[in-house]
């Protein structure tokens, strides 16, 4: 019998000594976080250009830091799902690991993930607009014109929005990640935006056996290896053990 493509896709995975990983909002749906594209998604009932823009911030950031606090204290109620746990369990296992995410929610170094790249920030950092203060802030009652516990400037979530760039070292080393893995998992992104959503081609271009985990088809399904179907919950320990 031939083997299956969860079954391939494992074998590569085992024999891979430099392995990077992927992941967007899909990875977090079944901790209970919600995604931003499709059914139930934040991009259904809000407007990105209200919420995570700098102009949106700069017009209003008391209804962007509503937005924010709402999302803190959900995702403050969420653990790491069975998903998360086999990216940690997967590091343990494999020299030269690289875990990237575009999620802001945390609940990958919950999980125990430590070479891990958050490329869009982390929803519980927060940066000074003023003096640029870097810090961890994990209070659910903030108030609505957060102060920098330094100068006093209002404080931003530490988090990329539309129109910003990435973090320039980050980005560099998700690329080198990138391009000098052997094998690469792609787990619950629609792959739309770049530049992370690009990581996958580099890759894929540098020889890399590409394997996508998703609910659907995405644009990069026509180019990775193995496409599977289904919630990264249950494949992905599937895959790691
Ligand atoms: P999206 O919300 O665009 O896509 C989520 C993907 O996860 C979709 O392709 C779903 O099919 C898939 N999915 C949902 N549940 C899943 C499950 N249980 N198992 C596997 N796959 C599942 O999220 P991202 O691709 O992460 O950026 O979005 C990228 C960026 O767009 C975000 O980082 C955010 C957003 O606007 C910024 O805020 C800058």
């Amino acid at each position: 019998m031939s083997p299956t493509p969860l079954q391939i896709a494992a074998q590569r995975l085992a024999l891979a000594g430099k392995v990077a990983v992927l992941t967007g909002a899909g990875i977090s749906a079944e901790s209970g976080v919600p995604t931003f594209r499709g059914p139930g998604g934040l991009w259904e009932n809000h407007r990105p250009e209200d919420l995570a823009t700098p102009q949106a911030f700069a017009r209003d950031p008391e209804l962007v830091w509503r937005w924010y606090n709402w999302r803190r204290r959900l995702i403050a109620g969420c653990a790491p799902n069975p998903a998360h746990l086999a990216l940690a369990a997967l590091e343990q296992r494999v020299g030269d690991f690289t875990l990237l995410t575009q999620n802001v929610d945390g609940l990958h170094r919950l999980a125990g993930s430590r070479n891990l790249l958050e490329v869009h920030g982390n929803l519980w950092m927060v940066r000074c607009t003023v003096c640029g203060a870097l810090y961890e802030e994990r209070g659910l009652g903030l108030p609505a014109r957060p102060a920098c516990r330094q100068c006093g400037g209002l404080l931003r979530p530490h988090v990329v929005w539309f129109g910003e760039s990435l973090d320039s070292a980050i980005l560099d080393r998700a690329w080198r990640a990138a391009a000098g893995c052997q094998a690469m998992l792609v787990v619950g992104t629609s792959a739309v935006v770049q530049p992370a959503a690009g990581l996958a081609s580099v890759a894929k271009q540098a020889g890399a056996f590409v394997i996508e985990v998703n609910l659907e088809p995405t644009p990069n399904s026509r180019e990775v290896d193995v496409s599977l179907m289904g919630k990264a919950g249950e494949i992905l320990p599937q895959l790691v053990d």
